[in-house]
């Protein structure tokens, strides 16, 4: 058995991680260890660099990383292509998702081989009318996010990253976010995993729908506190962030 398929490895391991882009230094020396069955949130100011460290972790959009390492399952991904990231296992439900001219949500679904959960992935997230259309085009604010979300129900990602998923989805259908994400996270991988995930909030409306979360504040680009994510949360909201 690999070190890999013991668990020993957490699944997403940050070592130090520095985030540059513009020639700025926008994360600090990060570290932070999410092990499977775990969900972490981040929590944190807007313009702090949380949606900087996803990209970062997910290999997407003009982040670089200028110092650290970052392993997913003890495999150094720190220089690896997004493709070979997604192929790992890792996915992300992005802040604001790229527009994709030409490939419908159904043409996307059998590009990743998923046409047999398409229906269902619809369903759940109430977006049947989305699969003739084009990604993301012009999807309203609400879809846009909803979508982002229905993308990780399709491609089941083992490490799930999800920057802000409720952002302007209204009321009713933030329960539907919730509900899904933790349908997902409840439901191990094919090869019997349990997933992780690191998900960025502002409101902390994931948390109703979470036993048990791991709480990291970040202030520029720093985690500053880490904790129980309900009780943080909590506290947020009556003094503000953590300094
Ligand atoms: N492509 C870029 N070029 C230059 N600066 C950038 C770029 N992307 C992000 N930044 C800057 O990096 C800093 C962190 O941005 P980031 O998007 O990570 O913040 P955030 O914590 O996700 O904020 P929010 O809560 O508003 O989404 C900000 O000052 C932002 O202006
Ligand atoms: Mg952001």
């Amino acid at each position: 058995m690999t070190e890999q398929q013991t668990g020993k490895h957490p699944l997403l391991r940050l070592d130090g991680v520095s985030v540059n882009v513009g020639g700025t230094t926008v994360c600090h020396e990060v570290s932070i260890a999410v092990r499977e069955g775990e969900t972490h949130v981040l929590l944190g100011h807007n313009g702090s660099g949380k949606s900087s460290l996803l990209n970062a972790i997910m290999g997407t959009g003009p982040f670089q990383v200028s110092s650290g390492r970052i392993e997913f399952a003890g495999i150094d991904i720190t220089e690896a292509s997004v493709t070979e990231r997604a192929r790992l296992g890792l996915g992300m439900a992005a802040q604001r998702p790229p527009q994709l001219p030409g490939v419908t949500v159904a043409k996307l679904a059998h590009a990743i081989g998923r046409d047999e959960h398409l229906q269902a992935a619809a369903e759940t997230m109430r977006l049947g009318q989305l699969v003739p259309r084009d990604v993301n085009v012009g999807f309203s604010g609400g879809e846009t996010k909803r979508w982002e979300v229905m993308k990780l129900l399709l491609q089941q990602p083992t490490l799930c990253l999800f920057d802000e998923p409720e952002s302007g989805v209204d009321l009713e259908h933030v329960a539907v976010v919730g509900k899904a994400i933790r349908g997902l996270l409840d439901t191990p991988t094919a090869d019997g995993r349990p997933r992780g995930a690191l998900i960025i909030t502002h409101t902390g409306f994931i948390l109703d729908h979470l036993d048990t979360a791991i709480g990291h504040t970040m202030t520029d680009g720093r985690i500053v506190e880490t904790g129980d994510a309900h009780s943080m949360f909590e506290r947020m909201r009556r003094q503000g962030f953590a300094a």
